[in-house]
């Protein structure tokens, strides 16, 4: 198949002139994603897809938001929920940078402390956790020091 062809068959969502294609959110985290980053209360054009062939064996979703690009510590914060996320920064059309998510140091919301006893999981606070491992996750509680492991992360 010629390039052209391929490339046609590969864009379920039309390309963009300037803005960042965020590319392989895993599908059922697509709309946490949005939340995360905001981009329900963006006014920028966003056109989405989920559910799309992503080559492996799970489906993927992708989101596509113009004339609009994130600081690293904001992309950071859906590591979590689309740890293979990458980003495409376009400019006039072409992909200029491709970046990718890293888990960072601090993680604030998103996630629910283990500990039911915890003030978080009993009042209004916000949760906030200092990442004390990456692989496999382990965040340790502000409020009550106690460690979530990756197997027991809720999102909230
Ligand atoms: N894209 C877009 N608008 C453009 C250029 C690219 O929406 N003007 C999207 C493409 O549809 C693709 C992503 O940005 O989803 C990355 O583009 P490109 O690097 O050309 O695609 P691939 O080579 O398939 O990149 P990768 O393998 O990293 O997904
Ligand atoms: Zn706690």
């Amino acid at each position: 198949m010629s390039d052209k062809i391929t490339k046609k068959l590969k864009l379920k969502v039309s390309a963009i002139s300037e803005g960042t294609v965020i590319d392989h959110i895993p599908s059922e985290n697509l709309f946490k994603v949005i939340s995360i980053l905001e981009l329900d209360k963006t006014p920028n054009m966003i056109t989405f897809g989920a559910n799309l062939d992503s080559g492996k064996l799970d489906k993927k979703a992708i989101i596509k938001v113009s004339h609009q690009f994130f600081a690293d510590d904001d992309i950071n914060r859906i590591a979590l929920i689309a740890p293979n996320a990458k980003l495409n920064i376009i400019k006039d059309y072409e992909v200029v940078e491709k970046k990718i998510v890293e888990v960072p140091d601090r993680v604030v919301g998103i996630v629910k402390c283990f500990n039911p006893k915890c003030i978080t999981n009993n009042e209004p606070v916000t949760t906030s956790f200092k990442v004390i491992g990456k692989e496999p996750l382990a965040l340790k509680c502000k409020y009550c020091e106690k460690i979530t492991h990756e197997h027991q992360m809720v999102i909230k």
